[in-house]
Order: C-alpha cells, then structure tokens, then sequence
C-alpha cells in the first residue's frame, strides 16, 4: 500500500538547523552503531530553567551504564560555559536539522497545513486520557514497574508492534498482557491511523532512501510465508513495525538514547495534550547542546538511537503525552541477514578468514549507514524533480 498523505514542503522556504559538525555526528553513529543494544544512559531532567541557561552548571549524572559509554575525550571540545541553543519552533514549519556538511540527520517536520490535524491529535490525546483513567495507571500496584517507571523516566509507557526479540529467534507481535486491549482500540483509532500515516510520509520526504529500505524490509518480512505470520504493521500504509504510548498528564522523558532502534534510522515523536509549549515540553539534545520548542501536535523525526535526546517537564496545570513510532534494528538486521539472527549468522562462520570478513563489513556499517541520509541540496532536487 502507498501512502497517500499530501502535504509537501515548500523548497524555497527551508530554513535548516545547523547544529553539529559532521564529524562530531560521525563519532555518534559509529558509537551508537558499535555498541547498539547494550547501552542504556540515565541521566538527570532538565528542567525549565535550564533554558538559556549555563548547561554546564547543570549537574551531569550518568547511572546504569551499560557497555561503552562515550567518553569524556570523545564528547566534542566544549567550552566551560557553553549555554544551549534555544530553537523557538512554531511546530508546523518544516526546519531540518542539517551538520555542516549539509547532511539531513533529523528534521522538525512540523504538521500539514490542515486545521482537522490538530483536531485529530487533540481526540487522540482525549482517546490515550480516558485509557490511561480506564488502566487505572495511579494504582501502582495494578502494573507491572516496567511500565511506570523506566529509562526514559516515570510516566505509563506501553510499546507495541513488532518486537524482534523478547527471547524469540525471529521478529513477533509484543506480548501487551493486560493492555492488549486498551491498545488494540488506540491503534484502530481512526485519529491515529491518520497521525501516524503522515510520520512515515515525514521520512519519504526527508529521507527518501531511508524510506525505501524500511519500507523494502517490512514489505519483504510481511510477504514471508513462514515469519511474517501474524504481523502487523502499526498503519497499513505506514513504515513503522513499532510505537511507543506515553500516557499523561506528565510524559516528559529523561535523557536517554534509545539503543534498540536502527542507529540511522528516524524514529517519529507526537506530543498530544495541552501543554503550553514556550513554557515546557522542549525536546533538548545534550549532544547537540540544542533545545527546541516542541508544540502539541507537530511531529519531530530524529536518529533517537545517536542522538541523547529529553524533554523539558511540562507546567503545573498543563498535560502532555506523546505517540512515537520506531524501527527497531533487530528487525533490520534479521530481513537482511536472510532472515538469520546474527547470532546464528556468527555460528555459521566456520573459517578465521569468513570472521574476519564478517567483522571487517561490520566496521564499516556506520560509513555505509550514513550514506542513506541526502545533504539538502540533494534533497531539494529530488523535490524540484519529482
Ligand atoms: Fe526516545
């Protein structure tokens, strides 16, 4: 199925966000590539006052590491004093978040110019609320811990999907126990079908190749006699196997890097509620020592496993919840291994000389998934030719 969401951008009107070297975001994918699912940081929230502010002067508290953590000799040269940047963002213009050498690595991609989105993303707030009340989510005795408290923070997170793990030897539904059906409705939900059609339709334009190969991946596991049984997409149209529900009223997460996540891939963040956006519910990049205006509503697409990403709490009085899709590597991995774990793939690699190939190619995974990404020159033709 094709999407058929329309809502281009204006080329004569991109006005990029340049914010890191392209060495620095090299470093960044080869370390989020290497150490992919084993890394996990916790660190501190930020909070309001952090806008504008010395960042430095913030303390910095990474716990429960987990592998390699990036060092300090590895964090680009900082000045001691160095503040944040402060984006104010509208949250419907498009603004893509370039290096300097022009490369598209994330994008603020806003929202379509049509006054039924927001309609639609303020039903699916009101839809996740009444849920959330239904699950009971205060009575902490109800839920499993994981689901309240967990390494983006303390709010009731459920992910569903397709999962390529959890102890299985090939890609599967998640298991939702006691959610399933809660999720089930929010996933028909007909607001959301139409949301989260447009966060895929986000990449298409943004990331074209990007696209193309998740697309190619999920097509090629869905049409699998054998292992694409029972699979479901979260949209028909859409190139997402998995998305995440962060119920409110306060779904603001901590820094975190989500590992699990193909490390140049994009995964697509929605806040829904009513927050007031210049006061709290920024996204903020530690790596990028950027903080951006995130208004309910507008969709922001970023390489969630690269990139140290955390929101700013949102007001007493205000809510926020937000909907996220991902594309969890493993997925990848498995399509493109021949439908083989790597696991079994390092089983069947009998001589020094097979190992060393094997490794070599994984080496260079991060140069080869960099290329996926267009610089904005390369982008805008495509857009003026198309
Ligand atoms: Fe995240």
């Amino acid at each position: 199925m094709e999407l058929d969401v329309n809502n281009g951008f204006d080329v004569e009107e991109v006005h990029a966000v340049k914010v890191v070297g392209s060495e620095l975001l090299k470093r960044l994918m080869d370390h989020a590539f290497e150490e992919e699912n084993v890394y996990l940081e916790q660190g501190l929230m930020c909070d309001p006052d952090a806008i504008g502010i010395e960042a430095d002067s913030k303390p910095r508290m990474p716990t429960k590491r987990k592998g390699v953590p990036i060092t300090g000799e590895e964090r680009p040269p900082q000045k001691k004093k160095q503040k944040y940047t402060y984006v104010s963002w509208d949250g419907k213009t498009p603004r893509p978040l370039i290096d300097t050498a022009g490369v598209v690595f994330g994008v603020l991609a806003g929202r379509p110019n049509d006054d039924e989105w927001l309609r639609a993303s303020e039903r699916l707030y009101e839809a996740m609320r009444i849920e959330a009340s239904g699950a009971n989510f205060t009575d902490e005795s109800l839920h499993d811990p994981k689901v309240l408290h967990h390494g983006r923070g303390h709010f009731p997170a459920i992910n569903a999907g397709i999962t390529p793990g959890q102890g299985s030897q090939f890609p599967h539904m998640v298991d939702l126990k006691i959610y399933d059906e809660m999720i089930s409705r929010l996933l028909k939900n007909k607001d959301l079908q139409y949301l989260a059609d447009w966060h895929s339709w986000c990449i298409k334009a943004w990331s074209p190749d990007l696209y193309d190969r998740l697309k190619a991946c999920l097509d090629k596991l869905h049409a699998h006699p054998i292992y694409g049984e029972g699979l479901e997409r979260i949209t028909p149209a859409g190139i997402f196997p998995a998305a995440a529900f962060n119920f409110g009223p306060n779904a603001t997460t901590d820094p975190h890097r989500d590992v699990k996540n193909y490390a140049f891939g994009w995964c697509s963040i929605q806040p829904v509620g009513p927050f007031k956006s210049e006061k709290g519910g920024h996204i903020f990049f530690d790596d990028l020592r950027l903080v951006v205006q995130f208004p309910s509503g507008s969709v922001i697409l970023i390489p969630s496993a690269t990139l140290t990403h955390a929101n700013i709490r949102v007001t007493e009085g205000d809510e926020r919840a937000s909907f996220t899709q991902y594309f969890p590597a493993g997925i990848l991995r498995f399509v493109e291994n021949g439908f083989r774990t790597e696991k079994k793939i390092k089983k069947s690699l009998k001589s020094h000389k097979a190992k060393l190939e094997f490794h070599e190619r994984k080496s260079k995974g991060s140069e080869i998934g960099m290329r996926i990404w267009k610089r904005l020159p390369e982008l805008i033709e495509v857009h003026i030719h198309n």
